[in-house]
């Protein structure tokens, strides 16, 4: 369970004096095994909720709760383990240019120490999940759109997280490929084996809403509309 409790959280950049107040006031639940997708305009906040639940920034104020881990207590040498139950899809740091589509995915074991045997194993297991195993020697600069898209996802989920977050995993698809991305994201949510929380965050609100799951609409750091869980 993801808990947000009167959540503040405002940057103070050194070198352009004004703090901004990117989320005011949130509280939110969401519950192990949800689909959701935060949707909103640019600079509502979306990527700063998914910032703070894997801990790479701390609320300003209130209380924020992940799987009983309070966020604001966590000791240091506990966040790596803490973040060991993330895959995150990043908006802007997709793949790595100089590695080919297998080594980047493997490269998310690698930093997990995984033994090589299960990353052999592994890797062209979800790089054939995602369809791109075809893929698997090409760099990212040779793939499609839709192919990079899904190789960032095959990273994110390679170590089968609890909770995978998808930033803009839509971002410069025509809407075939936008949908055939969102599908595939919310059919990972749907995997009764996982039981697995599923936040997809999209500027696609019109295509959100197609998929009947719940959906948060951020506006100016606020949460200005929650459809609740959905109907199981
Ligand atoms: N590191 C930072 N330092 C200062 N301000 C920041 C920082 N990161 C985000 N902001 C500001 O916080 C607000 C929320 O940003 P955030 O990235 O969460 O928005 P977003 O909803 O993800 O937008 P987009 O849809 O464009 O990705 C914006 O006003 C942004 O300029
Ligand atoms: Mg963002």
């Amino acid at each position: 369970m993801i808990e947000f409790k009167n959540v503040t959280k405002t940057y103070h950049s050194a070198s352009r004096g004004r703090p901004v107040a990117a989320l005011t006031d949130i509280n939110l639940k969401i519950d192990d095994g949800e689909t959701v997708f935060f949707v909103g305009p640019s600079g509502a906040g979306k990527t700063t909720m998914m910032r703070l639940i894997t801990r790479m920034e701390t609320p300003t104020s209130g209380s924020l709760k992940v799987n009983g881990t309070d966020l604001r207590r966590i000791r240091p040498r506990k966040i790596p383990e803490f973040r060991s139950q993330f895959g995150v899809e990043f908006q802007d740091c997709k793949l790595f240019p100089k590695y080919n589509v297998y080594e980047n995915v493997a490269f998310a074991m690698r930093v997990l120490g995984m033994p090589n045997r299960i990353i052999k194993e592994r890797v062209p297991r979800v790089l054939t999940a995602m369809g791109i195993l075809h893929r698997a020697k090409h760099f990212p600069d040779q793939l499609s759109g839709g192919e990079k898209q899904r190789a960032a996802l095959a990273r994110a989920l390679v170590n089968n997280p609890k909770i995978l977050i998808a930033d803009e995993p839509t971002a410069g698809l025509d809407p075939k490929m936008s949908k055939n991305v969102l599908d595939l994201l919310v059919s990972l949510g749907n995997s009764q084996k996982h039981k697995r929380t599923v936040i997809i965050i999209t500027h696609e609100q019109a295509l959100a809403s197609e998929y009947g799951k719940r959906l948060i609409r951020f506006e100016n750091g606020k949460i200005a509309e929650d459809t609740g869980r959905a109907e199981k």
